[in-house]
């Protein structure tokens, strides 16, 4: 959550590299942004609410060799430009992601020592501290060691001090924070998009270590304040390509990427031969029981895998919110697998859930699209998506992605334990090869016309409900999320034979419903829950498969009444992976057609680094 660069060198104007890092850190958040920088001996700080570009609009253009950079996500205070970062209080000015906790006490003692506030952030109130501290000892080392012992939370910050304008200072804990190695050119970053299109070396700062940071030399130390010595790491170079290519949309291109995406991604792993599949993963049979922890859309996939892995693996699965997971009672014990799945691998939530897990004894999987990310580190084996940077916030091809390695990892323990022949296993392995094509066939123009057209009615309405049973019930919660985050309408995700206990109530006439129909087992209950709905009026969209609808189309007249999407067929462990598509397809359409700011959507974050 929020995003934080900063730059030293001679090499490079101080303002660019500010500018261009925080545009690529604006999916951890846009409310407001700001820059702090040094031009001839003086510290200039400009920020403002809203996104990066009406920051670049007032920055005026000057050279500077030293500077820090903050993009926001608002925790402590509405987002607007006193509250956006940098803050400065006395000689300290500093950027911060996180959330102090017990900035309220350390407030309130300020106040009394005369100290006043312009903001309403946890921010300046730690500037003001810091600021203190080393009035009193005028030694910044010290400084923050002493500044550590009182203050509580997540913090990854960078710092300004007014009597050195050529050193930064970064101290980091809980919230990710990294050191990066120029030539004669030093920076600190939140996240590796803001500085890897200048280097990939960097130095990871630990919790509770700081850092003195010059053009030319980089000293790292622990919260004690005695000098450590650190390994210079490399980053993989990955592109983060922010360009819509003739796409409207970002997210628009990244629904288009799919095809890709899941080739790669199950490639990786099976290359057509299920060998591959087994040497490249550990044996999960041995497990008696799978706990998937996950946020957000990350969850929705972590329920799609619950229905795979426990048809086809046998093995029981409970997915958690992960925010939930980390202050409950949990059952966990030597024999249990705990799958932390985030694309970001940064989600403060779903990595606490991870710490806990593994403090209970568990064995801990990552699902994660993030290289080296803080979540990848942390558990005992990763597996990595190949969906490439995902920059819209909302999800598409990394959930996808999640899917298709939940799909393996439920085959992967299918075949350990024999639960699936070889002709099966042939028809799973032929039914993957075709996954890309049959995507690209649910993003024709033809299909795309159809989504229009059931978006066209849908942006009209103030509430929608997807219901399904089953993994498609699992895929409505997903289907609903989109919508909601970026078309702003209301939706409700509901299992569809739950639907007449309650919740019914809320069906009116033209009150839209889609359903989701994919499992040929539940399909005719599913087909009558919607026939429920629709003789209280509903408006009703199918998402159904091209088997169904054949079958449906031939012997129930009613049937041919409802809007549809038919989906091709494909092996059902491999379902949702289609299904999914017109669901995305349509949030976005309905978004369009609202005319909302559909790569990111208001109040969001694609990267949420606070509990
Ligand atoms: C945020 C994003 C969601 C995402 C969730 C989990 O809330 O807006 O789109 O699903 O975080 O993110 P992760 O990076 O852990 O997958």
């Amino acid at each position: 959550m929020c995003g934080i660069v900063g730059y030293v060198g001679k090499q490079k104007k101080a303002q660019e590299v500010l500018l261009e890092g925080l545009t690529n850190l604006e999916y951890r958040g846009y409310d407001s942004a700001g820059i702090a920088y040094v031009t001839n001996g003086k510290l200039v700080i400009t920020k403002t609410e809203g996104k990066i570009n009406n920051l670049k609009k007032i920055v005026i253009p000057c050279e500077a060799n030293l500077g820090i950079g903050h993009t926001r996500w608002a925790t402590n205070g509405k987002p607007n430009t006193i509250n956006s970062h940098p803050h400065k209080q006395g000689k300290i000015t500093i950027v911060h992601n996180g959330i102090i906790d017990n900035y309220a006490e350390i407030k309130e003692q300020l106040q009394k020592d005369g100290v006043t506030f312009k903001s309403e952030t946890d921010t300046e109130v730690i500037a003001a501290l810091l600021n203190q501290i080393y009035t009193k000892t005028q030694d910044i080392n010290k400084s923050i060691v002493e500044f550590q012992k009182k203050v509580k939370g997540a913090y990854a910050l960078g710092i300004i001090v007014d009597d050195d304008y050529n050193t930064l200072y970064a101290i980091r804990n809980e919230s990710p924070l990294i050191v990066a190695l120029g030539n004669d050119e030093n920076y600190i970053a939140s996240d590796v998009p803001a500085i890897i299109k200048y280097t990939n070396k960097y130095i990871e700062l630990n919790n509770g270590d700081f850092a003195k940071i010059t053009d030319s030399q980089i000293i790292c130390y622990n919260a004690l304040g005695k000098e450590i010595k650190k390994d210079i790491q490399e980053f993989p170079i990955e592109s983060y390509d922010i360009d819509k290519h003739g796409y409207e949309h970002i997210m628009l291109k990244e629904i288009h990427e799919q095809p890709t995406v899941i080739k790669n991604t199950i490639g990786d792993y099976i290359d057509n031969n299920i060998d591959n599949l087994i040497a490249k993963m550990p044996d999960f049979s041995k497990y008696n029981k799978i706990i998937i922890v996950a946020c957000g859309s990350a969850m929705h996939a972590g329920l799609v895998g619950k229905n795979m892995i426990e048809e086809f693996a046998d093995i029981p699965v409970d997915v958690e919110i992960a925010s939930e997971f980390r202050y409950k009672k949990v059952f966990i014990d030597n024999k249990t697998l705990v799958i932390g799945v985030s694309q970001s691998g940064e989600t403060a939530d779903t990595l606490k859930a991870i710490v806990k897990a593994k403090e209970k004894g568990a064995d801990t999987l990552g699902i994660i699209s993030k290289k080296g990310s803080s979540i990848a580190r942390c558990v005992d084996f990763v597996l990595y998506t190949n969906s490439g940077i995902e920059v819209a916030v909302a999800t598409t091809k990394a959930y996808s992605a999640q899917i298709a390695l939940l799909s393996l990892i439920a085959l992967n323990i299918a075949n350990h334990k024999h639960n699936i022949d070889n002709k099966e296993l042939e028809k799973i392995l032929k039914s993957i090869k075709e996954l890309p094509i049959q995507i690209e066939r649910l993003l024709s123009n033809e299909a795309c016309e159809n989504y229009k057209n059931i978006a066209e009615t849908l942006y009209t309405h103030n509430d929608i409900f997807f219901i399904g049973r089953g993994v498609d019930y699992a895929l409505c919660m997903e289907g609903s999320l989109k919508l909601k985050e970026i078309s702003y309408i209301h939706s409700e995700a509901y299992p569809a034979g739950e639907l007449k206990h309650g919740t019914i109530s809320l069906i009116e006439p033209g009150t839209p419903v889609v359903g989701v129909i994919t499992d040929f087992e539940i399909a005719d209950k599913t087909l009558s829950n919607i026939e429920e709905t629709k003789s209280r009026g509903s408006e009703n969209y199918l998402i159904i498969t091209e088997e169904l609808d054949n079958q449906y189309s031939k012997i129930n007249k009613n049937y041919n009444t409802y809007n549809k999407v038919v989906i091709p067929n494909t092996h059902k462990l491999l379902q949702p992976l289609l299904a999914v598509v017109p669901l995305q397809m349509i949030a976005y359409e309905t978004a369009r057609f609202k005319g909302e700011e559909i790569d990111k959507p208001r109040n969001l974050a694609k990267s949420v680094t606070v509990e």
